[in-house]
């Protein structure tokens, strides 16, 4: 059971975890009126932040409650909370309510500030054995309201899903709706058919998730093409593979649905693509490759890159080249296949870099190079 770090957030000060206090006439207390983010930091520096922020304030506009902080304004909220918790990896979870006011009335108060809490948790990952092995999950009717796209604390129908599975010596519950599978009690799903992975429709049925948004940006990248359609139960019963991704379980396999076994029983040959490509894309945020903030990483490390350049006689040594002036090549990892019918070679290799300023000088050199397309 994760228990918070000691710093946390009220109200723009910064309180002691375990003496945090708000009114029982908050409106969050008494109707569940306010909505959250859950936000994963790796090594110091918070993930997708910008999506969560963005998801945020449209939920809050959803649910008409005044927005008391600006994107600059809420990232440094959260910076400062997780620095004054001692960095490294942790998640951050914030809540917005529509305050307090001593009285008990559904309709709006007029007079109420918007509450707002912060705190974190310690999170070293998904647990490994769930990566490794894959997870059960079970079926369940969807009995929530009809805006599941706002993140809502109003959790009552996830929270009783999510413990019927449990009960089931399930992880999950899929939610199922007009015999329609939407997403899990706290993650969106994904099925694969082929290479082709297959998510439900953004709509108010589902959170739009923001490590879902992710997948599909790695998708191309890990050769997978990606779909919006609806997934009948029967569809799901029948899928090849099927996916469950939120911030804290990053992407997980599903290996059993409603007891029975999904495809062999272990994580399939189309999670394992994905898998690597965003653990490799996690890798590069910590490196500050993909972020803009200062880099917080322990040198030498060794990093998955992927190469794209125009085929053409003598590419692969031109281009293994150029990352051994930066780099030292790990051999064995070096894997080439065409892309864009023969257009393209496409060339991933785990390098090991010595310093920031080697990294940089790698991407530089990538950049600059006639050959190279494409640099991740
Ligand atoms: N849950 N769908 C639902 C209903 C969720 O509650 C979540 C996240 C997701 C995935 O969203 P994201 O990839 O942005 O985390 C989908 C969070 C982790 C929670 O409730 O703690």
């Amino acid at each position: 059971m994760p228990t918070p770090l000691p710093v946390a957030h009220l109200n723009g000060s910064v309180v002691p975890a375990a003496e945090l206090r708000v009114s029982v006439f908050d409106r969050g207390f008494l109707f569940a009126d306010g909505v959250y983010e859950a936000i994963a930091v790796y090594e110091g520096r918070a993930f997708r932040l910008a999506e969560h922020l963005s998801r945020l304030a449209r939920s809050l506009r959803e649910m008409r409650i005044r927005d008391p902080h600006d994107p600059q304004g809420w990232r440094a909220l959260i910076e400062a909370l997780v620095a004054s918790n001692g960095g490294g990896s942790m998640t951050v979870y914030l809540q917005v309510t529509r305050g307090a006011e001593l009285a008990r009335d559904h309709a709006f108060p007029s007079g109420a500030a918007p509450t707002v809490f912060g705190c974190c948790f310690a999170w070293p990952g998904p647990p490994e054995a769930l990566v490794r092995n894959g997870v059960a999950v079970v079926t369940q009717p969807d009995e929530r309201w009809g805006r599941c796209d706002i993140k809502s604390t109003n959790l009552t129908a996830n929270v009783l899903a999510r413990q019927m599975a449990v009960d089931a010596g399930a992880s999950e519950a899929i939610l199922v709706r007009d015999d329609h599978a939407l997403e899990c009690s706290s993650s969106s799903l994904m099925i694969v058919e082929g290479t082709t992975v297959i998510t439900p429709p953004d709509g108010p049925q589902i959170l739009a998730g923001t490590t879902r948004n992710l997948l599909r940006e790695l998708a191309p990248g890990a050769e997978l093409s990606w779909s919006a359609e609806p997934i009948p139960v029967a569809r799901l019963r029948a899928a090849d593979e099927i996916w469950i991704a939120s911030t804290t379980r990053e992407v997980l396999a599903v290996t059993r649905l409603d007891g029975a076994v999904v495809g062999n029983g272990r994580p399939g040959p189309m999670w394992q693509r994905m898998h690597a490509a965003l653990r490799a894309h996690v890798t590069r945020f910590v490196a500050g490759v993909t972020g803009s903030a200062a880099a917080i990483i322990q040198y030498p490390v060794v990093l998955p890159l992927k190469i794209i350049g125009q085929a053409a006689p003598g590419l692969r040594e031109r281009v293994l080249a150029l990352v051994a002036a930066h780099a030292t090549i790990e051999t064995e990892s070096v894997r080439e296949r065409q892309s864009g019918g023969a257009r393209y070679l496409s060339l991933t290799v785990n390098a090991k870099i010595e310093s920031r300023e080697a990294l940089e000088a790698l991407y530089a050199a990538l950049r600059a190079s006639d050959d190279v397309v494409w640099a991740l």
